[in-house]
């Protein structure tokens, strides 16, 4: 499902750039997590950014189920891969219901039958429906995340990349969505790559794991 040749990924040009990541290579099959764990400032999180389109300065080859990817990726793109971030208040926009920050990527991708498909990602993350017209302010970091996880899976993605999903959340939080993340994979056939300074996170959820070395 993912193919990662000899990629290398960097920051800025010249004598100020910064080499992230150097070389790694690494096969994912379909259904599979595979972990990434490694040192703060190895460049796990680069990789997922590159591997998602947000980080265009990479060399080597990234390909997603059979495709060989280029550095700006295609809107469908995003119907096949989406990332899920450590912080989830960070990542959702404080100003929008939840209502409409479910909205927006089904109306960017046209999909339609809006209401029907917020409904259905709330119940599949465990949130009653009532929670589409509150702001993210208004939830506890376990359901902020359980939103981002709806969102990410609104579009019906096969992959999912997880940049430390529960590292910011309380210990008693973190193994309900490591459940959750470990149900929804099981029902929609996902794949994982699970980023996470825990290995015994990593060692419950994944079939197969990587560790990255700093370069510098
Ligand atoms: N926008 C940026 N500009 C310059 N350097 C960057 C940028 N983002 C990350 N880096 C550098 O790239 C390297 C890898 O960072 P990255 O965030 O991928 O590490 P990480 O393994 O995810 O660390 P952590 O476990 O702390 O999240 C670090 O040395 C970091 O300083
Ligand atoms: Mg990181």
């Amino acid at each position: 499902m993912i193919r990662i040749e000899d990629l290398s990924i960097s920051f800025g040009t010249g004598r100020n750039a910064v080499h992230a990541v150097r070389g790694i290579s690494a096969n994912i099959a379909a259904n599979e997590s595979f972990g990434l764990v490694g040192e703060s400032g190895s460049g796990k999180s680069t990789v997922l950014r590159a591997l998602c389109g947000l980080n265009a300065n990479w060399t080597g080859r990234i390909v997603i189920a059979g495709q060989p990817q280029a550095r700006r990726r295609q809107r469908s793109f995003y119907k096949l891969v989406q990332m899920v971030f450590q912080d989830p208040y960070a990542s959702l926009h404080p100003r929008r219901t939840i209502n409409n920050i479910l909205a927006e990527p089904v109306a960017i991708h046209k999909l339609g039958d809006a209401d029907r498909r917020i409904e259905q990602a709330l119940s599949e993350v465990g949130l009653d429906s009532h929670f589409r017209f509150r702001y993210p302010h208004q939830l506890s970091g376990g359901q902020r995340q359980r939103v981002a996880i709806a969102r990410a899976l609104i579009l019906e993605p096969k992959i999912l990349l997880l940049d430390e999903p529960t590292s910011a959340l309380d210990v008693s939080i973190q193994a309900e969505i490591l459940n959750l993340l470990r149900r929804l994979k099981m029902q929609r056939d996902l794949t994982y790559i699970l980023v996470s300074h825990d290995l015994a996170v990593v060692s419950n959820m994944c079939d197969r794991l990587a560790v990255m070395k700093s370069t510098s």
